[in-house]
């Protein structure tokens, strides 16, 4: 009698337990699920989700969580600034399933203006991890202003796929592809993009690497300092590689561009990069962005090393070369074996060695 009843409490107990299991439901199919799942769960699978205009899907996960991507991810259309989506979090994996497509609907934003005019345009992913965080084979579709933000420490981001193709003919533009802030460690990796706008762009920050990226209709392999809020006067940016990318089609191959302030951009390296199809400079490098000819800013570029850049130019005036210092603003560059064809004359107010401008 007594083994029954210990039997069937047992019986019960367990089936409650299962219960309580299984009610523990960590997929999302629906927006008002999202804040129970991440408080409930640390592996999550985002499926067919759409997200309300004007909201943020904000995935702050607990430590070590896991999310997935499942099917179809739409954002519904409203005129704000984004991030459409925002995931903080320490040591945390986020990824697509395959044929999963996270969708902002540009196409309905754009109108040729950009960030700067027209209508609010959001900005898309944010990713601001800590702790050996892993992005991985994400789909992006149609971002109607800037395309993944890193803010991050210790990240990892490989197998993305940044696709605004359709921006091309209908007004896309300040589409970045990944643009990343005061963000330290990173590593960007066998990734495409195809946009109209930087197809990388480093703003601050240290030891970052960036490789096997395929650029189609960028602005480049970026570097934009002194311009945002996270480079004040004095910020240096350092430790910083490119190595075998392709940037096909785009304004520039590689572009680094400083503004105002007394920062330093320093230990910066470029190797293996492949041009085609570039139609205003190869590479440009120019001190005086946004008040052309104004050269007596103090920003300075420090030991930049530039080998195996190669292919070509395209158009009359497409330049292979243009070096735009500050006055005695750059220092120890040292470049070999750049061969970019092109019709247009190259131009450098500074010498880099082993370089004949
Ligand atoms: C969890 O929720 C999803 C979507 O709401 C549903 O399809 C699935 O069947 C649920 N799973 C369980 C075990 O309840
Ligand atoms: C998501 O939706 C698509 C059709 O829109 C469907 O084929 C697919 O099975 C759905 N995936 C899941 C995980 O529900
Ligand atoms: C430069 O960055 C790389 C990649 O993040 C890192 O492995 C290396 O230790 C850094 N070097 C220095 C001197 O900090």
């Amino acid at each position: 009698m007594f083994h029954l009843r210990l039997k069937i409490f047992i019986v019960i107990f367990s089936s409650v337990f299962v219960t309580s299991q299984q009610t523990n439901n960590c997929t999302i199919t629906e927006f008002s699920q999202v804040e129970r799942v991440l408080r409930e769960c640390t592996d999550i699978v985002i499926s067919n989700l759409t997200v309300p205009g004007g909201v943020q899907l904000k995935l702050d996960l607990q430590k070590g969580s896991i999310v997935t991507f499942n099917g179809n991810i739409v954002f519904e259309v409203a005129y704000w600034d984004g991030h459409l989506i925002q995931v903080s979090g320490e040591g945390v994996l986020v990824q697509g399933a395959p044929g999963s497509v996270l969708n902002a609907q540009g196409e309905k934003y754009w109108d040729g203006m950009g960030g700067d005019g027209g209508v609010r345009k959001p900005k898309f992913f944010e990713i601001s991890t800590t702790g050996g965080s892993v992005f991985r084979n994400i789909y992006l579709l149609n971002c109607a202003h800037f395309c993944v933000g890193v803010s991050a420490t210790d990240v990892h981001i490989y197998g993305f796929t940044i696709d605004v193709v359709a921006g091309n003919l209908n007004g896309g533009l300040n589409t970045d592809g990944f643009g990343v802030s005061n963000s330290h460690n990173v590593l960007i990796e066998n990734s495409v993009v195809m946009n109209q706008d930087d197809c990388v762009v480093v703003n601050f920050g240290s030891n970052m690497v960036f490789r096997n990226l395929q650029c189609y209709g960028s602005h480049g392999l970026s570097f934009s300092l002194g311009s945002s809020h996270t480079d004040d006067d004095n910020a240096v940016t350092q430790n910083i590689t490119f190595e075998d990318c392709i940037v096909a089609n785009g304004l520039y191959g590689i572009h680094l561009k400083t503004k105002r302030g007394t920062g330093l951009l320093r230990d910066v390296i470029y190797k293996n990069i492949r041009l085609s199809g570039i139609t205003e400079d190869g590479i440009y490098i120019n001190q005086d962005y946004g008040d052309i000819g104004n050269t007596a800013r103090p920003y300075q570029i420090s030991n930049l090393k530039i080998s195996n850049v190669y292919g070509s130019v395209n158009g009359q005036l497409a330049r292979p070369v243009h070096v735009v210092c500050n006055k005695d603003a750059c220092s120890d560059w040292t470049w070999s074996n750049i061969n970019i064809l092109g019709t247009g004359k190259s131009y450098c107010n500074y010498l880099p060695s082993g370089f004949v401008c």
